[in-house]
């Protein structure tokens, strides 16, 4: 693979562009009812990952207003193991936002770790921005621990901050300042 390819790369994983060779991966894991219990999706059908792979395509990353979503590939293959997202907020995008799912054959090998600290890399190195932020269902350990482990730290206790399958979530806010990440 080319280097100009991908953005990030690290011992076994590329954050690379969505392709069309990606949907049905994509599907099968975002349609997985365990993948989607802490998340806004619900029962995710086929053609709804064909309109948002094809939308991604067409996309770029650090455009306001908008989301750009990651492939996370191992970098032998190339084969999708799950995504990253990219948050530029329209009003301060010197503040992103990030969130990240793992298919679950591949999840327990320390890969989300490695794939969260690239796109660390990317945002502060590449993109040169000020603060990163997600936000996480109190619930959810897993996610939870990805964050403390690339060094995030837990910022506030948003009560009631997300209407998920229609009850209020709870969520910690999880940050870290460009400066944070340089140490
Ligand atoms: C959140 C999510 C990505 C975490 O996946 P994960 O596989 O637990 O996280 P990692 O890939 O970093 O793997 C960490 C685990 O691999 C283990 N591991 C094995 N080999 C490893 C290695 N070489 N390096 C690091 N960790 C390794 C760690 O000990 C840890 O295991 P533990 O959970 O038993 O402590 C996954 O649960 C997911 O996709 N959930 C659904 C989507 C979601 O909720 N996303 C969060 C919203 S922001």
């Amino acid at each position: 693979m080319e280097a100009s390819s991908f953005f990030e790369r690290t011992d076994r994983l590329i954050l690379r562009r969505f392709s069309t060779g990606d949907i049905e991966p994509f599907h099968l894991y975002r349609s997985n009812p365990e993948v989607a219990t802490f998340q806004s999706w619900e029962d995710y059908q086929y053609h709804e990952a064909q309109v948002f792979v094809n939308q991604q395509i067409q996309n770029h990353p650090n455009q306001p207003g908008s989301w750009f979503q990651f492939a996370v590939a191992l970098s032998g293959t190339n084969q999708l193991i799950g995504d990253c997202a990219l948050h530029t907020p329209l009003v301060e995008p010197r503040i992103v936002e990030i969130g990240f799912t793992l298919s679950p054959e591949y999840q327990g090998n320390g890969y989300a770790t490695e794939a969260v600290g690239a796109l660390l890399r990317y945002v502060f190195h590449s993109l040169g921005k000020h603060k990163v932020i997600a936000f996480s269902d109190v619930r959810n350990s897993k996610s939870i621990a990805v964050l403390e482990r690339v060094g995030m730290r837990r910022e506030g206790h948003l009560l009631q901050n997300y209407m998920s399958k229609g009850q209020w979530i709870d969520e910690y806010q999880y940050s870290i300042l460009k400066s944070e990440w340089e140490r």
